[in-house]
């Protein structure tokens, strides 16, 4: 668990891009571009505007986060600190670190949020009650 994380220890990286006539391919390779091993892939999608999603903090999950189509914001908190990030290149992926509050917002038409987590599915591993992720960041 990383209790101490901050909104610091989050940050976009780049990932490998192949640029082509015929169309662009961005490659994820666990060890290579990403700092964990992905054991679950997810995707939002067909998100109506103006609705938020995320509202959540995670004990112990890494994920990368990456607009695959469109454009939304994530504003990450660790308790003390936000930091909003816009996402709107599918080259880019914002690595989220345990302990970290996360909410999305804005989310383009059509747009495509995917998600790469370390973890499988585990409803335990989520702080969902914002009260309660603050506890856990100060005890
Ligand atoms: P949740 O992570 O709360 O959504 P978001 O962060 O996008 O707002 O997930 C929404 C619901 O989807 C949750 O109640 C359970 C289900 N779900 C799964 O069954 N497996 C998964 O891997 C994920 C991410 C969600």
């Amino acid at each position: 668990m990383m209790k101490n994380s901050t909104v610091y220890d989050c940050s976009i990286i780049e990932l490998d891009k192949h640029h082509h006539a015929k169309g662009n391919i961005t490659v994820v390779e666990n060890g290579v571009s990403v700092p964990f091993c992905t054991k679950r892939v997810y995707y939002l999608y067909d998100v109506p505007g103006g609705e938020s999603r995320g509202g959540h903090a995670h004990k112990d999950l890494y994920q990368l986060i990456v607009a695959a189509s469109g454009s939304f914001s994530v504003t990450l908190d660790d308790g003390k600190v936000k930091r909003t990030f816009m996402l709107n290149r599918p080259y880019q992926a914002l690595m989220v670190v345990p302990g970290i509050w996360r909410t999305l917002d804005d989310f383009s038409s059509g747009s495509v949020c995917l998600v790469l987590a370390s973890e499988k599915y585990s409803e335990d591993d989520y702080i969902r009650n914002y009260n309660d992720f603050i506890t856990f960041k100060t005890i």
